[in-house]
Formats: structure tokens, C-alpha cells, sequence
């Protein structure tokens, strides 16, 4: 039985997962963004471990996720699952100055990534959106373009699937997959989404703990446990790692090359 770690887990597609998890036997610890919604989360999912709390929208709480969950021992996994979508009108600047959606959907899970303890298997919460997303990597905290809520989201959710990448090849020892999961009826996806929300939940799932050999990949791109080709410039290493040296630039978190 395998211990997992799912950022974003007081509602939505993390809760549910945490809860499948659970069910096949799993330990989890889950996360939620303050004092109240770890409350709420403990009450709601009363079989997980424990719950830590940040707000990912911080640098300074996200560190401090980190060394929570550090402190907690070893993971078998990591689900970077927690997000902020893609409606927003204006942009909402962090107390670090970012865009939230950079912040949390972005940044946040490269600074898990380089700070928690290494663990067998990394999940990236992605977007079918991503194909949308701006490959140039150009103004990635939108100081210069007016602003456009979707594509912010879209720019971030392909951020994801070049972390999960640039991770898989620096970390072969890793398995480092991203994934989408269908536009679904939670409190980001709203209530007339139309995909199958159940199946929403089963991908990180399969890939975060199953023995399947398709499950045991690493540097790949999945939609309901089956592969599918994301945005073609996810594959250049170069474009890989200038995403890290910005993460980096802006976090001041280095992500260990081996
Ligand atoms: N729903 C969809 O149709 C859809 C489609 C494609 C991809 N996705 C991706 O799936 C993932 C999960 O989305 P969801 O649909 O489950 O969304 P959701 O229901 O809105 O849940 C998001 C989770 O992230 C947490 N969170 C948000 N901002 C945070 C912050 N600053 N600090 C800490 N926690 C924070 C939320 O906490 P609170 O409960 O406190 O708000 C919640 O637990 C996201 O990465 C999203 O981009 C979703």
C-alpha cells in the first residue's frame, strides 16, 4: 500500500482522489489552503493521515507545505493537483507580486517539486486548455500583455506538462507524468461541465499508486489512463528547462539536476 501526498485536496478532483485512494487501502495526507479548510477537509475526508496547510498562492506557505510534509516522513507519490481557474477578469497580484494563476497553478508545484523529499512517483493536475497555452514563455507574469483570464489558466496548465517533462528527464529514477482530466462539475469546472466526473479523479490515481505497467511510465501525457499527445513544444528539452530557470529566478528555489 502506498502513501500519497495531494496538494489542493479540501474539494474537488484532490478530495475525490484522496477518497478513491482511501478506498483501495492507501494512506493519504492532504492539503488545504488555511487553518478553516483544513478543518473542513479533516471532517469531510476523517480517513486521511493528517492535513497540512498553505496557501499556494505564497511562496513563503508554500516552503512551509514543503517542510510540513517533509516533516511527515516519506511519500510514495505526489499529486500536484491544486488549481485556480481560468475565469478571472482582472489580474489578481500575490503578496510576491504574481499572478495568482502563475502562482498556484505554476510556481507552487515547481517548489514542492524541489523541495519535498523525493518521492517514486510525481502527478501533474494539467488541462486539455494547454493546448492553448503560450509556448513562447514570454511575460510569464503578465506585466506586459493585457490581461486575459482562460489564457493565463491555458498558459499555466502548459507550464505543468513541461515541469512533469523537465522533471521525468532530470529524475529518471522518477516517474513523472501529466494528465487532464476532462472538464468536470467541480467548483472550478461549474456545474454544467459535461465529462464524466468520476473518471476525473481515477488517472492521478492509477498513476500515483497502480502496478499496471502502463501506469509505471515517465515523461508522458494521459487522459482517462490512456496517453494522449499534448502540445507538441512540451517535448523541447530547451523550452524544459527555461521554464525551470524562471521558476527558479522567481522563486529563488533551485530544482536539484539529479
Ligand atoms: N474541473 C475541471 O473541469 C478541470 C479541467 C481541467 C483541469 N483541471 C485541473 O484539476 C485540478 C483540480 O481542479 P478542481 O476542478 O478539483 O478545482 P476545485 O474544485 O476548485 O479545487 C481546487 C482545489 O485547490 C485548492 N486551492 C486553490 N487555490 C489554492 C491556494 N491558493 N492554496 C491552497 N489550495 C488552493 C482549493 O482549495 P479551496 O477548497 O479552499 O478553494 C481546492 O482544494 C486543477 O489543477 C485544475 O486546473 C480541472
Amino acid at each position: 500500500m502506498a502513501r500519497v501526498f495531494i496538494t489542493g485536496s479540501s474539494d474537488g478532483l484532490g478530495r475525490m482522489a484522496a477518497e478513491l485512494l482511501l478506498e483501495q487501502g492507501h494512506r493519504v495526507v492532504l492539503h488545504a489552503r488555511n487553518e478553516q479548510r483544513a478543518k473542513d477537509t479533516k471532517q469531510a475526508v476523517p480517513g486521511a493521515e493528517t492535513v497540512v496547510t498553505g496557501d499556494l498562492s505564497s511562496i513563503a506557505q508554500t516552503r512551509s507545505v514543503a517542510a510540513q510534509v517533509n516533516a511527515l516522513g516519506k511519500f510514495d507519490a505526489v499529486i500536484h493537483n491544486a488549481g485556480v481557474g481560468y475565469r478571472s477578469s482582472t489580474r489578481t497580484a500575490t503578496e510576491d507580486g504574481l499572478p495568482v494563476e502563475f502562482a498556484v497553478n505554476t510556481l507552487a508545484p515547481y517548489i514542492l517539486t524541489a523541495l519535498i523529499d523525493r518521492p517514486k512517483r510525481l502527478v501533474y493536475l494539467s488541462s486539455g486548455l494547454h493546448q492553448s497555452g503560450d509556448a513562447s514563455l514570454k511575460d510569464l507574469t503578465w506585466e506586459q500583455r493585457p490581461w486575459r483570464g482562460q489564457q493565463a489558466y491555458s498558459d499555466t496548465k502548459l507550464h505543468d506538462v513541461l515541469l512533469a517533462f523537465a522533471v521525468a528527464h532530470r529524475w529518471p529514477e522518477v516517474f513523472s507524468n501529466a494528465l487532464e482530466p476532462g472538464w468536470v462539475a467541480t467548483k472550478m469546472g461549474g456545474p454544467g461541465a459535461p465529462d464524466d466526473l468520476d473518471a476525473g479523479r481515477r488517472t492521478q490515481v492509477w498513476l500515483a499508486v497502480s502496478e499496471d505497467p502502463a501506469a509505471k511510465v515517465t515523461g508522458e501525457y494521459f487522459f482517462h489512463q490512456r496517453l494522449r499527445t499534448p502540445h507538441p513544444a512540451t517535448r523541447d528539452p530547451q523550452l524544459q528547462e527555461r521554464l525551470i530557470e524562471e521558476c527558479a529566478r522567481l522563486s529563488g528555489v533551485s530544482l536539484p539536476d539529479l
